[in-house]
């Protein structure tokens, strides 16, 4: 059991007496993937790390559970311990840890670390959420695929020291080793340049092993841990924590995977997303059916966040598997098509009436706004894997949002491009009635193979006020009790890890 007496006796040296026969066992630095903090409300935040000598090869630690220290302080310095004591990390998790720490002050930073035998974890930051916070920073996440770029996105974020970053997807991607180096690909008119600029550790993946190893290779990427170090996170899940385009238990490619090989295949990938994510809720599991609970209702200052689950819920994509769907399409428009499923609907509409905040946030992965890769008048060609898919149900929620909702702002990931626009009453018309406002972030890292059609077709798409798809990086948002800017940071060179950061464009939303 960890003393305070111990802890001050030893803590100069950077010793902690815990878990005694780890400490004999583990001879390497065990924190090789970071700590993180997520899921902040204004009296309590859940703190992360996980135990990983060898972080590639399954963790490397030795059998059973084991018992970690953890010290939390209430300034930078150190000098003032609000906390201390000792948590244990699973071997059935992974030795991962979640340590929900409670009792604390609204709208307050703290710093925390944690310790086995001689080693210590890097010093973390984080912040508890406040409804009466007068002035929020809030950044924006998505799409972080290890091979197409490097991370210098998030060395930005850290420095900015958000008091939230919302990360809405695509975390780890599934797939296997690409090649080294150049590819050029041919557009009418256009040559698109993409480079692999490192690889990913073993073929797809479908095992728990494959999934720990997965997230343990993003994890040692120091700008990311960097970013988690330095804000707590809200985090959902989008298609490449499983599968390419999942929806529900249906695989991108069911002729490839049989039902029961899924249903394994996501029970795995939810177990790591939790084993891998300062989030309070493990999956629920029966037998081989497995399920996340993603979502939550956050409070910072004038801004009521709802985080969604568009992906575990939804029905199946229609109007095959190319990209744009083909058209026509009789399944397209059926009204029981779903993305949040009936009870995320309800819980969401019950929450947005009652909600009493100025901006009302949806994150989740998907564009809430239509985009169209043809010209009017012909029936919009659409990606059929974002709620462009589900036009009955983007037509629920917009007739929901355009009842009283005070300014209802999206925020979404998943296409790689960065994109200000307006939803409105009738979303290929940009002559109705605007209902909400939408910020999509562009990627971390992660390429954007449609650029060169986004671009070309964006003529046909006047509701959009901004949109870059050339560049890596990601939003940031200031939000008072009397306005909202958006900042959209790009990266310079997502090949080079120390590039440069700089502001692309700033918008001040206007109340709708
Ligand atoms: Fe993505």
């Amino acid at each position: 059991m960890l003393t305070r007496r111990l802890f001050m006796g030893t803590a100069g040296a950077g010793l902690l007496l815990s878990g005694s026969l780890a400490r004999a066992a583990v001879k390497t630095n065990p924190f090789t993937l970071g700590v993180a903090s997520g899921t902040p409300r204004p009296d309590s935040v859940i703190l992360w790390t996980r135990l990983a000598p060898d972080p590639l090869q399954g963790g490397g630690m030795p059998f059973g559970d084991v018992t970690v220290g953890y010290r939390v302080w209430e300034d930078a310095e150190r000098r003032k311990v609000l906390r201390e004591g000792t948590i244990t990390a699973p071997q059935a998790d992974a030795h991962s840890v979640h340590l929900k720490l409670e009792g604390l002050r609204p709208g307050r930073e703290y710093w925390y670390a944690f310790t086995l035998g001689d080693f210590e974890s890097p010093l973390g930051r984080t912040r508890t959420s406040s409804p009466s916070s007068n002035q929020v920073r809030l950044a924006l996440a998505s799409c972080q695929s290890w091979q197409s770029g490097f991370y210098a996105a998030y060395n930005d974020m850290a420095s900015w020291t958000p008091d939230c970053v919302i990360h809405v997807g695509d975390y780890i991607y599934e797939g296997g080793i690409s090649t080294l180096g150049n590819r050029a690909v041919e557009k009418p008119g256009e040559t698109l340049n993409f480079r692999t600029v490192r690889q990913h550790n073993s073929a797809e993946i479908t095992t728990l092993w494959d999934y720990r190893n997965r997230y343990a290779l993003y994890k040692t990427d120091p700008a990311l841990q960097a970013a988690h170090a330095a804000a707590p996170w809200l985090v959902t899940m989008d298609d490449h924590e499983v599968d390419n385009n999942w929806a529900a238990n249906v695989p991108q490619d069911p002729w490839a995977q049989t039902p029961l090989e899924f249903k394994v295949r996501k029970l795995a990938a939810f177990k790591a997303w939790y084993e891998h994510m300062p989030v309070e809720r493990p999956p629920q599991i029966d037998g081989i059916e497995a399920s996340l609970d993603m979502t939550g209702i956050y409070r910072f200052g004038a801004a009521q966040v709802h985080l969604l689950d568009t992906r575990q819920f939804r029905d199946d994509q229609v109007c095959g598997n190319e990209f744009p769907g083909q058209l026509p399409c009789d399944s397209h428009a059926d009204p029981k098509r779903s993305v949040l499923g009936a009870a995320q609907e309800q819980w969401l509409a019950q929450s947005l009436r009652s909600s009493q905040a100025r901006y009302n946030v949806l994150a989740s992965q998907m564009w809430l706004s239509p985009y169209r890769f043809n010209d009017a008048p012909a029936e919009p060609a659409v990606n059929m894997d974002a709620w462009d898919g589900y036009p009955a149900a983007r037509q629920r929620m917009i007739d929901l949002l355009g009842d009283g909702i005070s300014n209802p702002v999206a925020l979404s990931g998943d296409w790689h491009c960065a994109a200000a626009m307006t939803l409105h009453a009738s979303p290929f018309d940009a002559k109705s009635k605007p209902v909400a406002h939408e910020f999509a972030g562009t990627s971390i890292s992660s390429d954007c193979g449609w650029m060169h059609e986004m671009d070309t077709m964006r003529p046909a798409n006047p509701h959009v006020q901004h949109l870059n798809t050339r560049q890596r990086g990601y939003c940031r948002f200031e939000v008072s009790d009397k306005s909202w800017l958006t900042t959209y940071r790009v990266v310079e060179n997502a090949y080079d890890a120390g590039s440069l950061v700089k502001t692309d464009a700033e918008m001040k939303l206007h109340d709708l």
